[in-house]
Protein backbone atom coordinates (compact mmCIF):
# COMPACT_ATOMS: atom_id res chain seq x y z
CA UNK A 1 0.00 0.00 0.00
CA UNK A 2 1.62 3.59 -1.23
CA UNK A 3 1.58 5.37 2.17
CA UNK A 4 1.04 9.04 1.57
CA UNK A 5 3.67 11.14 3.45
CA UNK A 6 4.75 14.28 4.64
CA UNK A 7 8.59 14.82 5.79
CA UNK A 8 9.56 17.31 8.27
CA UNK A 9 13.28 17.53 8.24
CA UNK A 10 16.89 19.47 9.20
CA UNK A 11 18.87 18.76 6.14
CA UNK A 12 21.32 17.77 7.15
CA UNK A 13 23.37 15.08 5.58
CA UNK A 14 21.50 12.34 6.66
CA UNK A 15 18.46 14.39 6.49
CA UNK A 16 19.65 14.31 2.55
CA UNK A 17 19.56 10.29 2.11
CA UNK A 18 16.22 10.03 4.03
CA UNK A 19 14.86 13.01 1.39
CA UNK A 20 16.18 10.76 -1.39
CA UNK A 21 14.65 7.69 -0.13
CA UNK A 22 11.35 8.84 0.44
CA UNK A 23 11.00 10.51 -3.16
CA UNK A 24 12.82 7.07 -5.01
CA UNK A 25 10.43 4.84 -2.92
CA UNK A 26 7.24 3.53 -4.82
CA UNK A 27 6.05 2.80 -1.46
CA UNK A 28 5.92 6.71 -0.92
CA UNK A 29 3.74 8.96 -1.99
CA UNK A 30 6.06 12.22 -0.74
CA UNK A 31 2.92 15.38 -0.36
CA UNK A 32 5.35 17.86 1.02
CA UNK A 33 8.35 18.53 3.06
CA UNK A 34 8.51 21.21 5.65
CA UNK A 35 11.48 21.84 7.85
CA UNK A 36 12.90 22.37 11.37
CA UNK A 37 15.76 24.53 12.83
CA UNK A 38 18.38 21.64 14.27
CA UNK A 39 21.18 21.07 11.97
CA UNK A 40 21.55 24.13 11.24
CA UNK A 41 19.48 27.93 11.39
CA UNK A 42 15.98 27.76 9.63
CA UNK A 43 16.41 29.43 6.45
CA UNK A 44 19.51 26.96 5.86
CA UNK A 45 17.86 23.86 6.55
CA UNK A 46 14.55 25.64 4.53
CA UNK A 47 17.20 26.50 1.47
CA UNK A 48 18.94 22.93 1.37
CA UNK A 49 15.61 21.20 1.39
CA UNK A 50 14.86 23.30 -1.75
CA UNK A 51 18.39 22.65 -3.13
CA UNK A 52 18.13 18.72 -2.64
CA UNK A 53 14.76 18.92 -4.48
CA UNK A 54 16.33 20.73 -7.56
CA UNK A 55 18.91 17.89 -7.18
CA UNK A 56 16.30 15.57 -7.39
CA UNK A 57 14.20 17.02 -10.02
CA UNK A 58 11.26 17.28 -7.93
CA UNK A 59 10.73 20.84 -7.15
CA UNK A 60 7.28 20.34 -7.70
CA UNK A 61 6.86 18.74 -4.08
CA UNK A 62 6.07 21.69 -1.91
CA UNK A 63 8.56 22.93 0.96
CA UNK A 64 7.16 25.00 3.95
CA UNK A 65 9.68 26.19 7.05
CA UNK A 66 8.80 25.84 10.33
CA UNK A 67 9.43 27.13 13.62
CA UNK A 68 12.99 28.82 13.82
CA UNK A 69 13.49 27.91 17.30
CA UNK A 70 12.44 25.44 19.80
CA UNK A 71 8.95 25.97 21.96
CA UNK A 72 10.81 26.95 24.74
CA UNK A 73 14.22 26.50 24.52
CA UNK A 74 17.60 29.12 22.32
CA UNK A 75 18.00 26.77 19.52
CA UNK A 76 21.25 24.46 19.39
CA UNK A 77 22.72 23.72 16.02
CA UNK A 78 25.28 21.29 14.82
CA UNK A 79 27.21 22.93 12.19
CA UNK A 80 30.10 21.16 13.96
CA UNK A 81 29.06 17.90 12.23
CA UNK A 82 27.27 19.08 9.01
CA UNK A 83 28.91 22.15 8.37
CA UNK A 84 28.48 26.12 7.69
CA UNK A 85 25.82 25.60 5.46
CA UNK A 86 23.72 22.49 6.79
CA UNK A 87 24.97 20.46 4.16
CA UNK A 88 28.98 20.93 3.47
CA UNK A 89 30.77 18.74 1.07
CA UNK A 90 29.23 18.94 -1.89
CA UNK A 91 27.86 21.46 -4.71
CA UNK A 92 24.51 21.57 -4.69
CA UNK A 93 22.08 22.92 -7.45
CA UNK A 94 19.97 26.61 -7.08
CA UNK A 95 16.16 25.97 -6.34
CA UNK A 96 14.56 27.25 -10.04
CA UNK A 97 11.30 27.77 -7.96
CA UNK A 98 10.01 31.20 -5.72
CA UNK A 99 9.99 30.14 -1.99
CA UNK A 100 6.16 28.86 -0.36
CA UNK A 101 5.16 31.46 2.29
CA UNK A 102 2.89 29.08 3.79
CA UNK A 103 4.02 28.23 6.80
CA UNK A 104 4.59 24.11 8.26
CA UNK A 105 1.45 23.98 10.51
CA UNK A 106 -0.59 25.47 8.04
CA UNK A 107 0.84 23.41 5.27
CA UNK A 108 0.26 19.86 7.39
CA UNK A 109 -2.89 20.90 8.51
CA UNK A 110 -4.57 22.09 4.65
CA UNK A 111 -2.64 18.23 3.34
CA UNK A 112 -4.41 16.41 6.27
CA UNK A 113 -7.68 18.37 5.85
CA UNK A 114 -8.08 17.53 2.44
CA UNK A 115 -6.48 13.90 2.05
CA UNK A 116 -9.01 11.21 1.88
CA UNK A 117 -6.43 8.62 3.07
CA UNK A 118 -4.59 9.33 6.64
CA UNK A 119 -0.87 10.70 6.07
CA UNK A 120 2.19 9.32 7.91
CA UNK A 121 4.66 11.78 9.05
CA UNK A 122 8.24 11.06 9.14
CA UNK A 123 10.91 13.74 11.30
CA UNK A 124 13.97 13.66 10.86
CA UNK A 125 15.30 16.41 13.01
CA UNK A 126 14.07 18.36 16.36
CA UNK A 127 10.05 17.38 16.98
CA UNK A 128 9.33 21.27 17.51
CA UNK A 129 6.96 21.71 14.26
CA UNK A 130 5.22 18.10 14.93
CA UNK A 131 4.59 18.95 18.44
CA UNK A 132 3.08 22.91 17.05
CA UNK A 133 0.83 21.19 15.12
CA UNK A 134 -0.35 17.90 17.54
CA UNK A 135 -1.43 21.11 19.88
CA UNK A 136 -2.90 23.58 17.24
CA UNK A 137 -4.70 20.75 15.20
CA UNK A 138 -6.06 18.17 17.68
CA UNK A 139 -8.80 17.57 15.69
CA UNK A 140 -6.66 16.74 13.01
CA UNK A 141 -4.56 13.24 15.07
CA UNK A 142 -6.84 11.23 13.59
CA UNK A 143 -5.63 11.80 10.12
CA UNK A 144 -2.24 10.75 11.11
CA UNK A 145 -1.38 7.10 10.43
CA UNK A 146 1.88 6.73 12.04
CA UNK A 147 4.84 9.58 13.12
CA UNK A 148 7.78 7.49 12.17
CA UNK A 149 11.11 9.48 13.90
CA UNK A 150 14.70 9.57 14.31
CA UNK A 151 15.68 10.61 17.66
CA UNK A 152 16.00 9.41 21.15
CA UNK A 153 18.06 6.53 22.78
CA UNK A 154 16.80 3.78 25.35
CA UNK A 155 20.81 3.41 26.04
CA UNK A 156 23.41 6.42 26.14
CA UNK A 157 23.18 9.97 24.19
CA UNK A 158 25.45 11.79 21.55
CA UNK A 159 24.32 15.17 23.21
CA UNK A 160 24.94 14.44 26.78
CA UNK A 161 25.63 11.17 28.24
CA UNK A 162 21.64 10.53 28.28
CA UNK A 163 19.91 12.87 25.53
CA UNK A 164 20.09 12.80 21.51
CA UNK A 165 20.38 15.64 19.31
CA UNK A 166 17.09 16.08 18.12
CA UNK A 167 15.28 15.82 21.41
CA UNK A 168 17.88 17.49 23.51
CA UNK A 169 16.91 20.41 20.89
CA UNK A 170 13.31 20.37 21.94
CA UNK A 171 12.81 18.32 24.63
CA UNK A 172 9.14 19.97 25.40
CA UNK A 173 8.22 19.13 22.25
CA UNK A 174 9.16 15.66 21.73
CA UNK A 175 7.38 15.24 24.91
CA UNK A 176 3.84 16.75 23.50
CA UNK A 177 4.54 14.02 20.41
CA UNK A 178 5.35 11.13 23.51
CA UNK A 179 1.81 11.99 25.12
CA UNK A 180 0.07 12.73 21.64
CA UNK A 181 -1.83 9.27 21.64
CA UNK A 182 -0.59 9.25 17.90
CA UNK A 183 1.06 6.06 16.64
CA UNK A 184 4.69 6.56 17.28
CA UNK A 185 7.68 4.57 15.92
CA UNK A 186 11.08 5.90 17.41
CA UNK A 187 14.59 5.24 15.62
CA UNK A 188 16.82 6.25 18.38
CA UNK A 189 20.77 5.82 18.52
CA UNK A 190 19.88 1.97 19.87
CA UNK A 191 18.95 1.23 16.08
CA UNK A 192 21.07 4.06 13.84
CA UNK A 193 24.56 3.79 15.18
CA UNK A 194 24.44 0.56 13.27
CA UNK A 195 22.71 1.86 10.06
CA UNK A 196 26.55 2.59 8.98
CA UNK A 197 28.17 3.05 5.23
CA UNK A 198 31.22 2.76 4.78
CA UNK A 199 34.11 3.87 2.46
CA UNK A 200 33.03 1.05 -0.03
CA UNK A 201 29.53 2.19 -0.13
CA UNK A 202 30.54 5.37 -0.70
CA UNK A 203 32.68 4.05 -3.51
CA UNK A 204 29.93 2.18 -4.38
CA UNK A 205 27.64 5.08 -4.77
CA UNK A 206 29.91 7.46 -6.97
CA UNK A 207 29.89 4.48 -9.44
CA UNK A 208 26.43 4.66 -9.46
CA UNK A 209 27.55 7.74 -11.33
CA UNK A 210 24.22 9.86 -11.44
CA UNK A 211 24.60 13.71 -10.67
CA UNK A 212 22.36 12.66 -7.31
CA UNK A 213 24.46 9.42 -6.74
CA UNK A 214 27.67 11.67 -6.89
CA UNK A 215 26.42 14.53 -5.29
CA UNK A 216 25.55 12.02 -2.14
CA UNK A 217 28.78 10.41 -2.18
CA UNK A 218 30.39 14.06 -1.68
CA UNK A 219 28.00 14.44 0.96
CA UNK A 220 29.31 11.16 2.49
CA UNK A 221 32.66 11.97 2.25
CA UNK A 222 32.44 15.34 4.30
CA UNK A 223 29.73 13.44 6.82
CA UNK A 224 32.59 10.81 7.30
CA UNK A 225 35.04 13.50 8.86
CA UNK A 226 32.94 14.28 11.67
CA UNK A 227 31.04 10.49 11.91
CA UNK A 228 31.80 9.78 15.95
CA UNK A 229 33.88 6.52 17.00
CA UNK A 230 32.93 4.88 20.05
CA UNK A 231 34.85 4.97 23.42
CA UNK A 232 35.77 1.32 22.94
CA UNK A 233 37.33 0.85 19.54
CA UNK A 234 40.98 -0.29 19.04
CA UNK A 235 42.98 0.85 16.15
CA UNK A 236 41.89 -2.04 14.28
CA UNK A 237 37.99 -0.93 14.93
CA UNK A 238 36.44 0.78 11.51
CA UNK A 239 33.45 2.85 12.45
CA UNK A 240 30.90 3.67 9.56
CA UNK A 241 28.80 6.69 8.90
CA UNK A 242 25.46 6.67 10.99
CA UNK A 243 23.21 6.76 8.60
CA UNK A 244 20.80 8.00 11.07
CA UNK A 245 17.39 9.75 9.54
CA UNK A 246 17.06 7.28 6.51
CA UNK A 247 16.29 4.72 9.23
CA UNK A 248 12.63 6.68 9.58
CA UNK A 249 12.18 6.55 6.09
CA UNK A 250 13.23 2.81 5.28
CA UNK A 251 10.76 1.96 8.52
CA UNK A 252 7.73 3.73 6.09
CA UNK A 253 8.89 2.01 2.88
CA UNK A 254 10.01 -1.72 4.21
CA UNK A 255 8.98 -2.30 8.06
CA UNK A 256 10.83 -6.06 8.06
CA UNK A 257 14.39 -4.19 7.96
CA UNK A 258 13.69 -3.32 11.61
CA UNK A 259 13.35 -4.76 14.66
CA UNK A 260 10.61 -3.05 17.26
CA UNK A 261 8.80 -3.31 21.02
CA UNK A 262 6.09 -1.67 21.81
CA UNK A 263 7.40 0.10 25.23
CA UNK A 264 6.59 3.35 27.24
CA UNK A 265 8.46 6.31 26.65
CA UNK A 266 8.76 9.82 28.03
CA UNK A 267 11.29 12.82 27.80
CA UNK A 268 13.01 14.15 30.56
CA UNK A 269 11.71 17.72 30.38
CA UNK A 270 13.71 19.35 33.81
CA UNK A 271 16.87 21.11 33.76
CA UNK A 272 18.64 18.14 34.95
CA UNK A 273 22.17 15.88 33.62
CA UNK A 274 19.30 14.19 32.40
CA UNK A 275 17.34 16.85 30.42
CA UNK A 276 16.23 15.54 26.46
CA UNK A 277 16.40 11.93 27.57
CA UNK A 278 13.97 9.32 26.46
CA UNK A 279 13.29 7.45 28.88
CA UNK A 280 12.32 4.35 27.68
CA UNK A 281 10.63 1.63 30.05
CA UNK A 282 12.62 -1.03 28.53
CA UNK A 283 11.68 -3.68 31.24
CA UNK A 284 8.44 -2.18 31.56
CA UNK A 285 8.73 -1.18 35.30
CA UNK A 286 6.12 1.38 35.64
CA UNK A 287 3.58 -0.44 33.73
CA UNK A 288 2.26 2.62 32.13
CA UNK A 289 0.92 2.82 28.19
CA UNK A 290 3.27 1.49 25.56
CA UNK A 291 2.91 4.34 23.35
CA UNK A 292 6.32 3.90 20.81
CA UNK A 293 7.32 1.19 19.02
CA UNK A 294 11.04 1.77 19.84
CA UNK A 295 13.77 0.35 17.45
CA UNK A 296 16.76 -1.70 18.80
CA UNK A 297 17.94 -3.52 15.45
CA UNK A 298 17.97 -3.48 11.46
CA UNK A 299 18.81 -6.00 9.13
CA UNK A 300 21.83 -3.58 7.73
CA UNK A 301 22.02 -5.74 4.47
CA UNK A 302 18.43 -4.92 3.84
CA UNK A 303 18.87 -1.53 4.70
CA UNK A 304 22.10 -1.05 2.48
CA UNK A 305 20.54 -2.60 -0.63
CA UNK A 306 17.29 -0.10 -0.28
CA UNK A 307 20.25 3.08 0.38
CA UNK A 308 21.86 1.80 -2.97
CA UNK A 309 18.72 0.92 -4.52
CA UNK A 310 17.35 4.62 -3.57
CA UNK A 311 20.56 5.94 -5.62
CA UNK A 312 20.36 4.44 -8.78
CA UNK A 313 16.52 5.51 -8.95
CA UNK A 314 17.93 8.81 -10.19
CA UNK A 315 19.75 7.02 -12.80
CA UNK A 316 17.02 8.34 -15.34
O1 LIG B 1 21.39 12.59 16.50
C1 LIG B 1 21.25 12.43 15.10
C2 LIG B 1 20.28 13.43 14.55
O2 LIG B 1 20.80 14.73 14.74
C3 LIG B 1 20.05 13.28 13.03
O3 LIG B 1 18.74 13.67 12.73
C4 LIG B 1 21.02 14.27 12.44
O4 LIG B 1 20.56 14.79 11.18
C5 LIG B 1 20.99 15.35 13.47
O5 LIG B 1 19.87 16.17 13.20
CA1 LIG C 1 18.27 15.35 11.02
Amino acid sequence: MVRKVILDCDPGHDDAMALLMAIASEEIDLLAITTSAGNQLPQKTFENARKLLALAKREDIPVAAGAAKPLRRELIIADDVHGESGLDGADLPIPTTSKLSISANDLIAEILKESTEKVTLIATGPLTNIAIFILSHPELKEKIELISFMGGACFGGNMTPEAEFNIYVDPEAADIVMQSGVPLAMFGLDVTLKAQLFDTDIKEIREIGNDVAKTMADLLDFFNLTTTVPFWADNQHVEGIHMHDPCAVAFVIDPTIFTTYLMHVEVETSNTLALGSTVVDYDNVFKKDKNVAVSFDLDLQKFRKLTMDTMKFFDN
